[in-house]
């Protein structure tokens, strides 16, 4: 099961089962030992409505979302700011209501925290299943009128006086919502801090594994380790027209590849770089509830693996890489099936994995294929093209979802909220240059109200986990200027 779409930022909380893992593209995100919270409350699932179409007055049509509240530092008679984390692409963690960066900024500034889950993904079930139909009200617009009537209605009901400032957080697509909820809604929403958000829509993502690649020369400050991946992939290629069982052995497939069609293999190709996608996009971050046992999995560990010297082919090395991988997510062996995919993503009844939901978006709003384009093709081979992923979308939503359709639909995406040339103050964009998606972000800053932050060496919302001694300097920096962003900006009228 491989849905091939990184996003996740892992704020949200992921406890997909291990078959779901890579459809939701979540690997990472397994629940971690409960004993780091041992003793520790967290806060109770509450409950608000929202109308189903925010954009239509006759459909009175509602249902509950749920949000969470952390109002310990808050001082209801002498108020101080409101923090709003911007729920995404799956189910909210009440974990990260008591950890993390912004709870730290929100100690400092006395705040309140609250945090929405995201329409369509963990309990917040708008409609009665996820049928092509029904997933018309999923879209980032219905998402930002859902957090606007919630900080309208809630700015009411705590009775708060109108100069209580709220400040949106996000990561990843959040991230971008972040951004755009202050552009959106500059009288509701004071500022937002826009981490690892991909603003720029793109059908054909080929930068992603264009900055992967990059990323194991940045860290490793040498080209060997893309030399041994690039011989390890070619290797791969060649034995699986020579000598599959080989392949269908050190990579721990599920099925033999003489009974795999086209599809399929292009799948296994996709899965074995997407490794590298996990690897890279999650480097040494300070994950809530990451599985220790993998803490030393990093970029440098595993290119030490890949170029150390023992005789060894570069394609067993990756596939010993590869191993350890499918062990991580608990996965028996390596299902390629494109069918299974596919089925497993028209599956229109809820569960706990929202491969469907967010690919339903990826589909009708934002591209973001991370396709094996140009020199891409020379390290991880050619297999993953575009036409693969928009064929997913009319396979999994039927014929009317074709390039054509998805290309208009981030050309569209693109001109409602501005992409890189968004017009919102009061924002600050946070990205790593190990992440991805920094390639669709602001990373350039504008003005002293719309400034950019690009940590050197951090990859995706890094400077949203919990600090921590062993952090890189620029990401201590970040998390401090980050700070002077927020008090500057409340003392802001
Ligand atoms: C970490 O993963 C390993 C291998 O899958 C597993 O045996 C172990 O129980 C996991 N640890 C935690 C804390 O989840
Ligand atoms: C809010 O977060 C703090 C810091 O982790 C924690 O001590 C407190 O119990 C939390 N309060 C609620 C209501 O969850
Ligand atoms: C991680 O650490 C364990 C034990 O500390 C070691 O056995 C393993 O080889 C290490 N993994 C990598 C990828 O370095
Ligand atoms: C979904 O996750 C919840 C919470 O972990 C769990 O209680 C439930 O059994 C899961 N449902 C399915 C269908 O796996």
């Amino acid at each position: 099961m491989f849905l091939r779409i990184f996003v996740l930022c892992l704020v949200v909380g992921l406890v997909y089962s291990s078959r779901q893992f890579r459809l939701g593209r979540s690997r990472d995100g397994n629940l971690g030992s409960p004993g780091d919270y041992a003793g520790e409350k967290l806060p109770e699932e509450r409950w608000m409505e929202q109308k189903l179409d925010h954009f239509s007055p006759t459909d009175l049509r509602t249902w509950k979302q749920r949000y969470f509240i952390n109002d310990t530092f808050f001082d209801y008679e002498n108020p101080g700011p409101i923090f709003i984390m911007i729920g995404g692409e799956g189910p909210l963690d009440a974990r990260w209501m008591v950890k993390g960066a912004w709870i730290e900024y929100a100690q400092k500034f006395k705040a309140m925290c609250l945090s929405l889950e995201h329409r369509y993904y963990g309990k917040s079930h708008p409609t009665e299943d996820l049928s092509t139909k029904n997933l018309q009200y999923l879209s980032s617009h219905q998402a930002l009128a859902d957090l606007a009537n919630f900080i309208s209605t809630k700015t009411n009901d705590f009775k708060l006086v109108k100069e209580v400032k709220w400040i949106a957080f996000g990561g990843s697509y959040p991230g971008s919502l972040a951004a755009w909820l202050r552009m959106k809604y500059p009288h509701l929403v004071h500022g937002a801090i826009s981490s690892s958000g991909p603003l720029l829509a793109k059908l054909n993502f080929m930068e992603y594994f264009q900055v992967v690649v990059h990323a194991l020369s940045e860290k490793t400050q040498s080209d060997e380790c893309v030399n041994q991946v690039k011989a390890a992939h070619k290797q791969v290629a060649t034995l699986f027209k020579s000598n599959p069982t080989i392949i269908e052995k050190e990579f721990r497939v599920c099925k033999p590849f003489s009974q795999a069609s086209d599809k399929d293999k292009r799948n296994f190709f996709n899965a074995i770089a997407d490794d590298f996608a996990g690897l890279v996009q999650y480097n040494e971050d300070n994950r809530i509830g990451a599985n220790e046992t993998y803490k030393n999995l990093t970029i440098n560990t595993v290119c030490q693996m890949l170029t150390a010297d023992g005789g060894r082919p570069a394609y067993k090395k990756l596939a010993a890489f590869h191993s350890i991988m499918l062990d991580k997510t608990n996965e028996p062996c390596l299902d390629y099936s494109y069918k299974s995919m596919i089925d497993e993503m028209s599956n229109t009844r809820w569960s706990n994995d929202s491969g469907r939901q967010w690919f339903y978006q990826t589909c009708t709003e934002f591209g973001f294929y991370q396709t094996s384009s140009a020199d891409v093709a020379e390290v991880f081979g050619n297999q993953f093209t575009l036409d693969f992923f928009t064929q997913q979308c009319q396979d999994v939503f039927g014929p009317k979802f074709n390039e054509n359709f998805i290309e208009d639909a981030t050309v569209f995406t693109n001109t409602d909220y501005g992409a890189l040339d968004i017009d919102a103050s009061r924002v600050v964009y946070v990205h790593g240059t190990v992440d991805p998606w920094h390639a669709l972000g602001i990373t350039k800053t504008r003005d002293q109200y719309a400034p950019a932050i690009l940590i050197k060496g951090t990859a995706h919302c890094a400077n949203m986990y919990p600090s921590s001694d062993s952090d890189l300097l620029e990401l201590k920096r970040a998390r401090l200027d980050i700070q002077q962003f927020i008090s500057v900006w409340l003392d802001m009228p």
